[in-house]
């Protein structure tokens, strides 16, 4: 019989304690493109999830697939470089299997990073919108099915899976350092498509301000397992267009490393007050 969840969650922790036994109190994961912010860090040791036990392998280009432990501005930080994607064809348990484990480690805080299609009229390429609330109806809840009591409540609640106050900080952060910065909706679906032009109409219509393929799976987990998240979103492309808008893999990647050493400057700024 297959081992539940938490013996699995146990033994992946378990490993990782072999190998690296500082607990981190934030867990950083890193969106398409946005890879660079380990070189920022003081790395002290690196697993590749292949060498993990329970632990998804990722696949998709721009992502290296493994768990980077070390301090950032004295703190000490688990980062995961590349995540895992429903579209990837993981479970969506799988999808979120690191999340818990991070909480299995002892984070308290979570921050999140991703690329996003922009739908907010004013967006333009290159922005960076932290993310204030979400729309994951378009994915597939991770919460479904038993409920693992001793990592969060059957109906968890979502009126601030945000925390306001990472917001108020990352917003005063940004203004020192100069950064034009936007807050926004961010509606997660399944891709692999990009939108059509009728389904960026909806999504912005429904209230969203940007769109992408990640991060509510991972802060729905993450709330249910009472950690605290901060995410944002760096607009790699933009849905709301009359032409003929077409997207690709590339150019999100290509915008997304010209942003990125500002959200790192973010993130790190960040992980310095929480
Ligand atoms: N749609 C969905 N996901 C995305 C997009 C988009 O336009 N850009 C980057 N990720």
């Amino acid at each position: 019989m297959e081992k539940d969840l938490l013996q699995q969650l146990n033994e992946t922790t378990a490993y990782i304690k072999t190998k690296y036994n500082h607990q981190p109190f934030i867990g950083v994961v890193l969106g398409s493109g946005l890879g660079n912010f380990t070189k920022e860090m003081q790395v002290e040791h690196e697993i590749d999830y292949s060498e993990l036990p329970h632990f998804p392998v990722s696949t998709v280009k721009g992502h290296t697939g493994k768990l980077i432990f070390g301090k950032m501005n004295d703190k000490h930080v688990i980062v995961m470089a590349g995540r895992f994607h429903f579209y990837e064809g993981y479970t969506v348990q799988q999808v979120v299997y690191p999340i818990r484990v991070m909480k299995m480690l002892g984070v308290k805080t979570v921050l999140l990073s991703n690329a996003a299609g922009g739908v907010h009229a004013d967006f333009k390429v290159g922005d960076m919108m932290i993310i204030s609330d979400h729309i994951s109806m378009f994915t597939i809840n991770p919460l479904l099915g038993k409920n693992e009591d001793e990592l969060g409540t059957r109906f968890p609640d979502m009126s601030e899976p945000y925390s306001k106050e990472l917001i108020s900080k990352a917003k005063s952060i940004a203004q020192d350092l100069g950064y034009d910065i936007k807050e926004g909706v961010y509606c997660g679906v399944t891709g692999p498509t990009f939108e059509t032009h009728a389904e960026y109409k909806l999504i912005k219509a429904m209230g969203a301000d940007a769109v992408g393929m990640s991060t509510v799976q991972e802060v729905i987990a993450a709330v249910h397992a009472g950690m605290k998240v901060f995410a944002m979103s760096i607009i790699t492309d933009l849905g709301i267009r009359d032409d003929d808008n077409i997207i690709t893999h590339e150019e999100v990647l290509a915008a997304a490393n010209e942003a990125e050493p500002k959200m790192t400057a973010i993130f790190k700024e960040l992980i310095r007050v929480v």
